[in-house]
This record gives structure tokens, sequence and C-alpha cells, in this order.
């Protein structure tokens, strides 16, 4: 069990909203790659390529593509204890929200009820064209960009790409519980990419005590009130654990 301070303690005993701001490492255990570090996708792939309109509308076919072979990846994949754990503080709190940049769709699938997803979800489509939306499994595995059924467009991932607006309803509902949070876990994000951290920041402006939980020190480490070096499915664990000590219930 990890060891954890005397404030954490107190605020999972009186907590009423509890946040958690997710990134791509809460979905490492699940084998799904990150996007820095050694073996991340943005070294083994050029964003400028795979990841904006541009590249879309030049080569829509190896777009598609390359979201298929993601999808496959997710798809294969299991939400880990993390995901879980998270799913289960719904049990002890009666407002539990989730901010993700993850579009993996682990957190839903983990059973979490409130998830804001700010990059979108990888599972989901819409038309360029009339934006009929597509969303998951709708098409045979193809390495085809599918064109809309109704009017014939060009059928695009549901993901904010490089360069694009995070959806502005989500964003703001984040914003909200952030402001709201008296717990924030930052959990698995290199913290580089903003808009996004913003939120995470935000919660801790507005009073929130920042918990980040990461097998490494980020940008956000001096900014966190307490910081856990691991991984976070085992982490999370054992915060639940605590809060559910805490909150003297029976699971
Ligand atoms: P990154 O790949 O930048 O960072 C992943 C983080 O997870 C790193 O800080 C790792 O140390 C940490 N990590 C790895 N394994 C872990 C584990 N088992 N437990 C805990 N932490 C672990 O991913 P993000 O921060 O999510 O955006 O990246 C942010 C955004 O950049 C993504 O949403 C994506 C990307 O470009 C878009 O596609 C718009
Ligand atoms: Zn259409």
């Amino acid at each position: 069990m990890i060891e954890v301070s005397k404030e954490l303690l107190n605020r999972l005993k009186h907590a009423e909203h509890i946040l958690f701001f997710t990134g791509a490492g809460i979905s490492a255990e699940s084998g799904i790659p990150t996007f820095r570090g050694e073996d991340g996708l943005w070294n083994k792939f050029k964003p400028e390529e795979l990841a904006n309109f541009d590249a879309f509308l030049r080569n829509p076919d190896l777009v598609w593509e390359w979201y298929e072979y993601r999808r496959k990846i997710v798809r294969e994949a299991q939400p880990n204890n993390a995901h879980y754990a998270i799913a289960r503080f719904e049990r002890f709190y009666k407002d539990v929200t989730v901010v993700t940049q993850n579009v993996d769709n682990l957190h839903n699938r983990a059973g979490s009820s409130n998830v804001l997803e700010l990059h979108g979800n990888i599972e989901k489509n819409y038309c360029l064209e009339c934006g009929k939306r597509y969303d998951f499994h709708e098409f045979p595995d193809t390495h085809k960009v599918p064109v809309c059924e109704k009017c014939g467009g060009k059928i695009r991932p549901d993901v904010v790409w490089f360069g694009e607006m995070l959806p502005a309803e989500t964003f703001a509902k984040a914003e909200q519980k952030a402001a709201q949070s008296d717990i924030c876990f930052v959990v698995g994000t290199s913290a580089v990419v903003y808009p996004a951290i913003g939120i995470a920041y935000r919660a801790k402006e507005f009073g929130a005590y920042t918990v980040e939980i990461n097998v490494e020190t980020t940008q956000f480490s001096s900014a966190a009130d307490e910081t856990f070096i691991g991984k976070s499915g085992e982490i999370l664990s054992d915060i639940l654990q605590l809060a559910e000590n805490q909150n003297n219930k029976i699971l």
C-alpha cells in the first residue's frame, strides 16, 4: 500500500466532487502506446502527415488506415485497473468526473458515467460534408476512407487534430467541473498539451488538492500538491482502497 499524506486522507474523507484528468499513460497497462517517450507513437509516425486536416485532404486513405490501425489496438485492448478504479470511485462520491485526452473509449468501457472527451473518440466518426454521424463499428475493416451514405462525402474520425479546436461545450463543462472539484487526480499525462492540461491548472487555481500519478515527473509535478511515481493501475487501486476506508462503506 502506498504512503499518502494526512491531507489527502482528509480530502478523501470529505470530498464531494472528484476530478480525474487523464492521458495516454493510463492506458499503457492496457497495451496502448502513448504518444511521447521512447516507444511513443510520435517517435514512429509524423503528426503532420497523419493527425491534421490537410493531411486528411491530401491522403484520406492513409489517414483513415492509420486510425483503423489504432482502432484495432483499442478494440483488442481491455480497460485496466486504473480505469476500473476510477469507475468505482462513483460508489463513494456523488460527483465523479473524468476529463480525458484519450480517444480510446476505455473509461466508458470500464463503466465511468461522466466522461468528458477533450480530444474526441476514435470509435466515432462524421461526414465531412453533411455532418452525419457514424458511431462505433459501422464500417467493415477497410483500407479506404468510407463515404457518407447520405451525401457521398468523406467520413473522418471524430478526433481533434493538430490545429483544430477542442469541442467547445465539452471543454466548458470540464472547466466548470475543474473549478468545483475538491480533489483533482492528474494521471498518466506528460502535461504538455494545451489547452487540455489547463483543466488541471484550473482545478488547482480553484482550490482542488492536486494529486499527480505518473511513472515519472512531468511539467505538472511542481504544481501538484502530491505526486505518486508508479503505474497508475497500481496506485489508483491503492487510492480507491483508501477512499473506501475513509468512507466506511461496504463494497
Ligand atoms: P503522452 O504520450 O505525452 O504522455 C504519456 C504519459 O504517461 C507520460 O508522462 C508517461 O510518463 C506516462 N505513463 C506511461 N506509462 C504509465 C503508467 N503505466 N502509469 C502512469 N503513467 C504512465 O500522452 P498525453 O499526455 O496523453 O493529442 O498526450 C497528450 C496529447 O498529445 C494526446 O491527447 C494527443 C497527443 O498529441 C491529440 O491527439 C490531439
Ligand atoms: Zn454526408
